[in-house]
């Protein structure tokens, strides 16, 4: 092959940051327990969060385990975490300031791809900064999958979306802000069934929302974890288009098979059979390869399923690894 592989999907932590309560207001931020050279506790409060380390932050380590897994570029997201979506668009505005200026730190080799964060409950302010963000450097945006209430078909954030598509910004929208609950609450629940059933209602969102009628076909956008359990279900959302369009109609003009084109979804899904769902359903064009890396819920090595798929044609294969990957961060 003769062109990079990429990995979509992978996050960061910088190695520290200033108190959030000083610099923007609000509390029970999240902060950084250092504990090593290369461990530390995220914190959210006084809660523990997720153990992170040296990869979150250090391009070196990074590029070293990119080498090991064969990986050329890698586009390097926020953890949604910090994304803060749900405090006062003023605190949110100086937190995402102050992460994606740390990203530019964390990415600082020419195989790291920056994409920024944007404070999404407010519009105008998102648009700024991602107007800011890719005049410094970062690639494009990752988003999470809902502001509180209001889903990706909310006028507002298409207003958003049709921003980035203007500009030229790749969208990466990643679950976060799952329900909670007794019976969510348990093993990891939340994000074993929690995270795929959000982007699902994402993809959902857009296509019933309209908004796939709306922006423009050259938004480029990718849906994290192979796009949740939308692939696998389909076939039940466009028998219910059809069937009780007088309930599940909304605003599309066509049924959610419709729009498959419109959209990557990328391939951390772990098994053979999944891969092979998503390429049989949604197009061998529309799948590129990531990993979650450097999270315990990610694959290592970044892109194994891709690689070791024996019913993917190399031509396809190169599709998954690489010319997808750079279609959609257009280059
Ligand atoms: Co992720």
């Amino acid at each position: 092959m003769n062109t990079p592989v990429v990995d979509v999907h992978t996050h960061l932590v910088p190695r520290g940051w200033p108190d959030l309560a000083v610099e923007c207001g609000g509390e029970a931020w999240p902060w950084l327990r250092v504990e090593t050279e290369r461990e530390a506790m995220l914190m959210v409060g006084d809660r523990e969060f997720r153990a992170v380390g040296s990869p979150c932050w250090d391009p070196p380590t990074r590029i070293a385990d990119m080498d090991a897994d064969g990986i050329d570029l890698q586009v390097v997201s926020p953890t949604p975490v910090f994304f803060s979506y749900e405090r006062p668009a003023d605190q949110a505005v100086k937190v995402a300031r102050i992460f994606n200026d740390l990203a530019l730190e964390c990415t600082s080799h020419d195989r790291l791809i920056p994409f920024c964060q944007v404070p999404l409950q407010d519009v105008d302010a998102a648009c700024a900064e991602l107007d800011r963000c890719l005049a410094a450097g970062h690639a494009g945006v990752e988003i999470a999958n809902h502001v509180g209430d209001r889903d990706l078909d909310d006028p507002r954030i298409v207003e958003f979306l049709q921003h980035c598509a203007a500009v030229g910004a790749p969208v990466l929208v990643h679950p976060w802000d799952m329900p909670a609950g007794p019976r969510l609450d348990r093993w990891m629940a939340r994000w074993l069934t929690g995270m795929p059933a959000e982007t699902h209602l994402s993809l959902l969102s857009m296509i019933l929302g309209g908004v796939f009628d709306q922006v423009p076909a050259s938004l480029r956008l990718c849906f994290a974890h192979g796009g949740g359990s939308f692939a696998f279900w389909l076939g039940r959302m466009d028998n219910a288009w059809h069937r009780r369009g007088d309930l599940v109609r909304g605003g599309s003009q066509h049924p959610p098979s419709h729009y498959i084109d419109r959209f990557f979804v990328d391939s951390v899904v772990f098994e053979h059979a999944s891969l092979r769902l998503l390429v049989e359903t949604l197009g061998e064009d529309q799948v590129v390869t990531g990993s979650d890396y450097p999270y315990p819920l990610g694959e290592r090595p970044a892109g194994a399923v891709v690689r070791t798929a024996a019913f993917l044609s190399e031509p396809q294969r190169d599709k998954l690894l690489s010319v997808n990957a750079l279609r959609f961060l257009g280059r």
